[in-house]
């Protein structure tokens, strides 16, 4: 079983060795390796069985690492790190042939972030190199937001979890690449539309190609747990699956029906916030208890709702 703990100076030292380390970001907890030593990056694949074409998101302490990894940086990219950086957003650029070909899938793009959490943070501050981190689940499930989340499914194969508490914004970073210098938005995530279009203006989408493999966190059943998921109107969907043990995911209201077994109401203030930050862990449970199936909600397409309904979108296609 994995280590958890809160020793920097341990986690940094597997690190250096190239060993695997589970650390805590904003967003979801991610599953580190060096960036820079493929003997290293090779084990996030192993333990995740992950296949090979998938690119990983390399992980850095501040801005001014960012011209180390990538080249023909658009003044736009600079523009949106001073503003979100550190924090929910990961940006796509033309790589620098120091990051090596198994961390970017061969791509001559890689995919680059500052996360926010100050454990996180000063681990990358004492390392010498940045860490290679896909979200530490096994793959084609749901993101891990707490350590024991990480434990749970993969302390068998790592030796350490690094415990910053559960993420604070619950869902996986924004991705934004540049197609003819102009952002474009690959994944819907912590960071909203809205924020980022107060530096980028009016942004466009590349969403959902479920087969393209220079985007396969856009893999349309990439979040999917293992109890079925429907989305819709509760109520009428309770009647339709009457017989049935019935989990609801709802934003802020509690319904009551026979038939519905377990509830989870993400927010009952209302704060998408807040929902956000509770529904991979809502997934979780309703995997584990013996429910048939989860009804769950659509919420409102604003803010983080979108995301929110992104993933119950993914967990819903199978
Ligand atoms: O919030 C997050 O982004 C978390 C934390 C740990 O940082 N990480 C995360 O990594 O969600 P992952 O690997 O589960 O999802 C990242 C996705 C990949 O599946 C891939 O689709 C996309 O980022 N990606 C990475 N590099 C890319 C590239 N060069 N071009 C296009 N997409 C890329
Ligand atoms: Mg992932």
């Amino acid at each position: 079983m994995a280590t958890i703990g809160k020793d920097i100076a341990q986690a940094a030292k597997l690190l250096s060795d190239n060993e695997l380390v589970a650390i805590p970001t904003e967003t979801v907890y991610g599953l580190a390796a060096n960036a820079l030593r493929p003997e290293a990056v090779v084990k996030i694949f192993e333990a995740k069985q992950r296949p090979f074409f998938d690119p990983l998101i390399i992980h850095i302490s501040s801005l001014s690492e960012l011209d180390k990894y990538a080249v023909n940086i658009p003044a736009i990219a600079y523009k949106l790190a001073e503003r979100f950086w550190p924090g929910p957003l990961t940006m796509v650029l033309q790589r620098k042939s120091i990051v090596p070909d198994i961390v970017t899938a061969g791509l001559d793009t890689v995919g680059i972030r500052c996360p926010s959490h100050p454990l996180t943070l000063s681990l990358l501050q004492n390392l010498g190199f940045p860490l290679a981190a896909p979200s530490a689940n096994p793959f084609g499930y749901v993101s891990p937001t707490t350590a024991k989340h990480v434990q749970d499914q993969l302390g068998d194969v790592i030796p350490y979890i690094l415990d910053g508490g559960p993420s604070e914004i619950g869902v996986e970073s924004t991705i934004v690449g540049f197609e003819n210098g102009e952002p474009v938005i690959y994944r819907l995530g912590g960071l909203s539309i809205e924020e980022l279009e107060e530096i980028t203006g009016n942004i466009s989408f590349i969403l959902n190609s479920s087969s393209d493999p220079l985007a396969p966190g856009q893999l349309k059943s990439h979040y999917a747990p293992g109890k079925p998921v429907v989305i819709g109107d509760i109520p009428s969907l309770v009647h339709m699956y009457s017989g049935s043990q019935i989990g609801i995911i709802s934003f802020k209201e509690e319904y009551h029906a026979s038939g519905i077994a377990r509830s989870w109401v993400l927010s009952p203030s209302g704060s998408l916030k807040e929902a956000a930050q509770k529904l991979f862990s809502a997934l979780r449970e309703a995997d584990r208890s013996d429910i048939d199936i989860v009804i769950a909600e659509k919420f409102p397409e604003e803010g983080l709702g979108r995301a929110i309904n992104d993933r119950l979108k993914r967990a819903a296609t199978r």
